[in-house]
């Protein structure tokens, strides 16, 4: 396998990559109070702008949506100009970045709302295990509050809204949380979702709430700068479904007909959030299973080393891979990879919350400096 296929040009909707190395989404809640990004948040993504493309930490549609302490949002205008701050950068130093946008659904607690109000899903279904409250304690998840049909239409209206921000903001692109156990899997997902309106019951009905946000981000912005992230067999949050591979057949199906930029896959063999190193024994292969059924650019990521990633680029078993712990500890990953120099270990207690350590303190190698 030539290590070169990684170091090939990738054209994505609207966007070219220089190579097909992806930084992955990934949380560090170190916003600030009013949920912007910070000067050190401007320099992390700098430092990490060789990527491909650049896909941010997941970013609150709405205050509704923040589910973890300290995660920055997109809906106010403080907000948007301190991300400008950040697409700025890391357009100066070349790269390309696009935002996730989120809403966590039931992965959140009423601390994190104004009024204390319950978290809302899909369904009145809490998640297994604990959940954080807005300062970082660790608490028993509540019960959920279903959604009104009625809201669903606003929520809608969130993602556009956040998407139509984000590009205010000077982002190439959004992409849209859709993995991860976020509010979008807990209406794909039998588990979670026990509507009986027309976002509940058979999977066409399950899919509606992404497909509309779809359309409605599409209209906004452009199929061309959305990409679409899934976690098909994932199991985050205690999620669940009766029949995945038929529902992300349809899905995929669906997501194929837009002509989204890009279909984001996360491989059901690694931990979701990335929260141990332990890989699910007897996972599928989810580019195996549904790599054929999108016709347009397809990211893989989950325990992806650079070999694996070779592999999978250079057979054509995916277009390119999204690394995310390795891109925490190697700012600098594509010209590690490039020269087979040594990564950097990554440490797993300053992933979440704090300051510069173990944000913006991993070095680069010297040549980069
Ligand atoms: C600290 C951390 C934060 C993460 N935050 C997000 C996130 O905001 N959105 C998302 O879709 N995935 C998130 N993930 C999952 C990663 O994007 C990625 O899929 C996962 O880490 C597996 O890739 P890796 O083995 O290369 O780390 C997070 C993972 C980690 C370790």
């Amino acid at each position: 396998m030539s290590q070169s296929t990684l170091f090939t040009s990738l054209r994505l909707g609207a966007l070219e990559l220089p190579n097909r190395i992806v930084m992955a989404p990934l949380t560090r809640m170190r916003a600030d109070k009013e949920g912007k990004p910070t000067e050190m948040t401007v320099e992390y993504y700098k430092q990490r702008s060789s990527a491909g493309l650049v896909i941010t930490e997941g970013t609150a549609i709405s205050p509704q949506a923040h589910g973890y302490p300290s995660t920055p949002g997109i809906y106010t205008p403080g907000q948007i100009a301190a991300w400008q701050d950040v697409t700025a950068a890391v357009h100066a130093n070349g790269g390309r970045i696009i935002m996730q946008i989120a809403h966590n659904g039931r992965n959140s607690h009423s601390s994190f709302n104004a009024d204390g109000s319950s978290p809302v899903s899909s369904s009145a279904v809490p998640p297994s295990g604990p959940v954080l409250t807005s300062s970082f304690q660790q608490v028993p998840a509540e019960v959920p509050r279903a959604l009104e049909t009625g809201e669903v239409s606003l929520i809608i209206n969130s993602y556009r809204q956040a998407a139509m921000n984000a590009m205010a903001a000077g982002f190439d692109g959004v992409e849209l949380q859709g993995a991860n156990s976020h509010l979008i899997e807990q209406f794909l997902e039998t588990g979670t979702n026990q509507r009986t309106d027309q976002y509940g019951g058979p999977i066409e009905n399950r899919a509606r709430f992404l497909l509309e946000i779809v359309d409605e981000v599409s209209n906004a912005i452009g199929a061309e700068r959305l990409g679409v992230r899934l976690s098909p067999f994932g199991q985050y949050g205690g999620i669940s479904d009766t029949a995945p591979f038929e529902l992300f057949k349809y899905v995929i199906n669906e997501l194929s007909s837009r002509q989204i930029a890009y279909l984001h896959v996360i491989e059901a063999r690694g931990s979701e959030m990335g929260l141990t190193d332990e890989l699910h024994a007897g996972a599928v292969n989810n580019a195996e299973l549904f790599r054929a059924l999108f016709d347009g650019p397809f990211i893989s990521a989950a325990a992806y080393t650079p070999h694996t990633a070779e592999i999978a680029v250079g057979t054509g078993a995916v277009d390119a891979v999204a690394f995310g712990r390795l891109f925490i500890a190697n700012p600098d990953l594509p010209l590690r990879i490039s020269l087979r120099a040594p990564l950097n270990k990554y440490n797993r207690s300053s992933f979440y919350g704090g300051g510069a350590e173990g944000y913006i303190d991993y070095p680069m190698l010297p040549e980069q400096r």
